[in-house]
Parts: structure tokens; sequence; C-alpha cells
């Protein structure tokens, strides 16, 4: 089965298991809308290809893994929508969750969704407290204190943020998250793997501000030029499009040689640079660029 596949199923599976019966409908709905709604599913595929690069044994704990990371970065996101936050009405194509469902449900929904990624890592890992503690340390440091989501997303409400530390927080700690729950449900050592979540989520959002300058050159199915309208530190606005580029690019290689010896090392490097190109297409990055000097004032980033 293919990683995406695999994912989505154990998303559906432990989605209804935590959920249980008799839950407030609508606050299932405006769950189940923010989970299963088109997102990449990057971060639990790395869970899952971590997972078989440390030797998978526990398939069941590493799916619970993978959906736990996926959850808290569903959370994330519908928060990261309401007006408090970015006010954006599209996510995913689709409206966002405050905007289907009004603002109380999306709060609760994505305080929900937090605690059903716990919930499910304590479903699946209850026979092995040993794996199931390091796993939530994992999950914890990636949302929490000191530099997980939650601080990423409060960097924003200080008065001067350093853009790196912002965005290893808001978006790069999931990441090292998600490659480290790979190594700990096979009781590997995570050390190894932090670099390759680290480089990979910074680059992950260098590449989001580079496409929220680009806007309608490709399909993001949210809205763009929302870091200029927020005044949001962005690696567009403080290093150019061309710096912003050649960063991503230096992190991608990053990611790629941090990737440990093993028997998946080459597939897994293939798999960060596919990726790469999906975020940042070259041919479209190109064709953006020419279009801007044709129209520089355009290029304002
Ligand atoms: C969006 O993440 C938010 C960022 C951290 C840049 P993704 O680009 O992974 O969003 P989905 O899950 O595919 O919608
Ligand atoms: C990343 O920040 C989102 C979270 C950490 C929740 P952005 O605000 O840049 O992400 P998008 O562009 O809304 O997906
Ligand atoms: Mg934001
Ligand atoms: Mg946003």
């Amino acid at each position: 089965m293919d990683l995406l596949k695999r994912a989505e199923k154990a998303l559906e599976f432990h989605f209804e298991r935590a959920a249980g019966l008799g839950a407030p409908p609508r606050l299932v709905e405006a769950m189940r809308h923010a989970v299963f709604s088109g997102g990449a599913r990057v971060r639990p595929q790395l869970v899952l290809s971590v997972a078989m690069a440390c030797g998978e044994d526990a398939p069941e704990l590493t799916d619970a893994a993978a959906c736990a990371v996926e959850l808290m970065h569903c959370a994330s996101l519908v928060h990261d929508d309401m007006p408090a936050f970015d006010n954006a009405d599209i996510r995913r194509g689709r409206p966002s969750v405050h905007k289907a469902f009004g603002e109380p449900l999306a709060l609760l929904a994505g305080d929900a969704l937090i605690v059903m990624a716990y919930q499910v890592l304590l479903n699946a890992g209850k026979s092995d407290p040993e794996r199931l503690v390091a796993l939530m340390h994992a999950l914890s440091a990636g949302v929490g204190l000191p530099s997980g989501i939650v601080a990423g997303q409060a960097w924003e409400c200080e008065v001067k943020a350093d853009l790196g530390q912002y965005q290893r927080a808001k978006t790069g700690a999931l990441f090292v998250a998600a490659t480290c729950s790979g190594a700990l449900c096979c009781a590997s050592d995570a050390g190894p793997w932090a670099t390759l979540g680290a480089s990979l989520g910074e680059a992950y959002q260098v590449a989001d501000d580079i496409r929220d300058v680009m806007g309608q050159a490709i399909l993001l199915g949210k809205p763009s030029g929302q870091d200029v309208l927020h005044a949001r530190p962005s690696a567009a606005s403080e290093l150019g499009l061309d710096g912003a580029m050649a960063h991503f690019q230096s992190l991608i290689e990053l990611a790629i040689a941090s990737i440990p010896e093993c028997s998946y090392r080459e597939l897994l490097q293939q798999l960060v640079r596919r990726e790469a190109e999906r975020l940042v297409p070259s041919a479209a990055f190109a064709e953006f660029k020419r279009q801007s000097m044709l129209a520089p004032q355009s290029m304002s980033a």
C-alpha cells in the first residue's frame, strides 16, 4: 500500500475510534471537515517512511503516531485560519472551519483535535509504555513550549521575531516530531533523524512564503498575499524572492544530506527531491520571475 493511502486509512480508523459515539454531531462534523479535506499528508508520510527505514516492528503504533502528528497539524490550521490569526476564508480549496461552522465550533474543533492526537497515541501505545512516553514527548515538543507550533504562532504577537526561530517553531518543530516519531515507534534512536525533520520543516515554511508571493502562479487552495497583508515575518520579504529560493534549496540539500545510512536512504532522498519540486515547481518559479521582470512592480515581496 502506498504511504498516502496508508495514512488516509489510518486517519479514518483512528478518528472514528477516538471520536466514539454520542459526541455533539456538529463538532464532529467540523473536526471531520478539518481533517478529511485533501491535505497533502506530508507529515504522516514522513512518520511512516522513517519508521520503515528504521525496520518498523509495530505497525499499529506507527499508524497511530502518524495520525497524531497529522491531527495536530490539522488543529493548528483550524486555529491559524481564525479571525484572531490569519482570518483566512479558504483552506485546502474549501471554506475554512470557522467559515463553514462558525467561530465557537472552530475553536472547539481545534482543541478537540489536539486532545484527539493524544487519545490516538494512548489507545495504540498502552501496551508499550516506554515507546508511548517517548512519542508523547516528541509530539509535545513539536506543538508546545519552548519551540513548538504554539510558540511559533506566539512570535507573531511579539514586537520583534527572528525569522528562522519563528519558522522553525511554527512549522519545523512538527516535522522534527514526525521524523523522530518514525524512529521512536520502532524503539530506534531518534537523534539521527532530527536534522531531516528540522531542515525539511524549515524549507517547507520558506516554500510556503515563496508560494504566498507567487499566488495564482501555483494552485494553493488557500488565499495568497497573506504575509504582506498581515505583516508577517517571511523569507520572501526578508531575503527577496531569489534569496528565499536559494535558502529553500540549501535547506533541501541539508535535509537530503542528513538522511542516515540505511537501505531506504536513496528512496527517502528521492522523496525529498520530489516534494521540493512539488512545493516550488522550477518551471512555475522561472515563469513567475519572467513575468515579474516584464512588470517589476509585481515583484515586490
Ligand atoms: C500548511 O501545511 C501550513 C504550513 C506549515 C506551511 P501543508 O502545506 O502541509 O498543508 P496541507 O496539510 O497539505 O493542507
Ligand atoms: C503556518 O503558518 C501555519 C501554522 C503553523 C498553523 P502560515 O500561516 O504561513 O500557514 P498557511 O499559509 O496559513 O497555511
Ligand atoms: Mg499563520
Ligand atoms: Mg495562515
